[in-house]
């Protein structure tokens, strides 16, 4: 009567298939096995050409394969070197998300606006042609995956205006600059949303022990008490 065997089990079979894809903006590259590698899931590189990216309000899109997330979504503008160019710029001024603590609910397609030009990062210039990166990250209960997308910002508003694309939460706040630590109450779904996300990309590891332990517990808890 042991039932923390089979929970285990399960806990592993789901975990391989257990990704997302970046559909829209292109990603720069996409590998199921290196997809928690921090920063761009293992593509460190630019990926040219940039995609044009409709900055005042363009989409971002995903496709879930996990029936539960938290996706939240940096930008760099310059060409990044590690998980800390989406947080700050290269002199230090910090860069708040693009969009964070999006809860969503079920597997398949899921999208996003977002506008670059109200972050107000000051010293960065947010104009048709600015090269930025765009990061996503996708926090589900096996981990933290990572997909970027290099682009050039365009003001034409009919880019990406031809995706099938309703925003996924609909109550409200657009991006925004508020401060990262209080969790977005815009959210329709009740997935509980990590707090403090914009450590999010500097502090995955501890993060993974934290959301994994108590699962191994309740398992362990779960064969003991039968
Ligand atoms: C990334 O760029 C570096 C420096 O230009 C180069 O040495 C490396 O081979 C590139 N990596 C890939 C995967 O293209
Ligand atoms: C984007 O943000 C800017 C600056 O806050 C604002 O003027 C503009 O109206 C916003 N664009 C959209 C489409 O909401
Ligand atoms: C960062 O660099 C930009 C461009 O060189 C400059 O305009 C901006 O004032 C700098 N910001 C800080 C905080 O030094
Ligand atoms: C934008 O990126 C392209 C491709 O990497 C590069 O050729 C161009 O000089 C960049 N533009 C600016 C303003 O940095
Ligand atoms: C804006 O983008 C649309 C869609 O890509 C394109 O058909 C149109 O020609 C562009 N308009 C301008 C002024 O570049
Ligand atoms: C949207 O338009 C772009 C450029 O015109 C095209 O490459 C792309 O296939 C279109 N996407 C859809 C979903 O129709
Ligand atoms: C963020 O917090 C600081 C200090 O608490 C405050 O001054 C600032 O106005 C806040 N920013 C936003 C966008 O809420």
């Amino acid at each position: 009567m042991k039932f923390g065997l089979p929970l285990a089990v399960l806990a592993l079979a789901s975990s391989a298939a257990a990704h997302f894809t970046l559909d829209y903006p292109t990603t720069r590259g996409f590998d199921e096995d290196k997809e928690d590698d921090n920063f761009c899931g293992g593509f460190s590189n630019v990926s040219l050409p940039r995609q044009p990216w409709y900055y005042r309000n363009g989409p971002v899109q995903i496709d879930s394969h996990h029936d539960s997330a938290t996706v939240n979504i940096y930008i760099s503008f310059d060409v990044p070197t590690g998980s800390e160019s989406f947080l700050k710029t290269s002199n230090g001024t910090s860069v708040p998300p693009l969009r964070q603590n999006l809860a969503i609910k079920g597997e398949g397609e899921f999208c996003f606006h977002a506008n670059a030009s109200s972050l107000d990062v000051p010293g960065v210039r947010v104009a048709d042609g600015t090269n930025a990166t765009i990061m996503v990250e996708f926090i589900s209960v096996h981990g933290h995956l990572y997909q970027c997308s290099d682009v050039s910002f365009t003001s034409n508003a009919s880019v990406g205006a031809n995706l099938t694309c309703t925003d996924s939460l609909t109550s409200g706040s657009t991006s925004s600059s508020s401060n990262s630590s209080s969790a977005s109450p815009a959210s329709t779904s009740s997935t509980p949303a990590p707090s403090k996300a914009n450590g999010a990309v500097a502090t995955a590891l501890p993060r993974i022990a934290l959301l994994v332990l108590p699962a191994l517990l309740a398992g362990a808890l779960a064969s003991v008490s039968m």
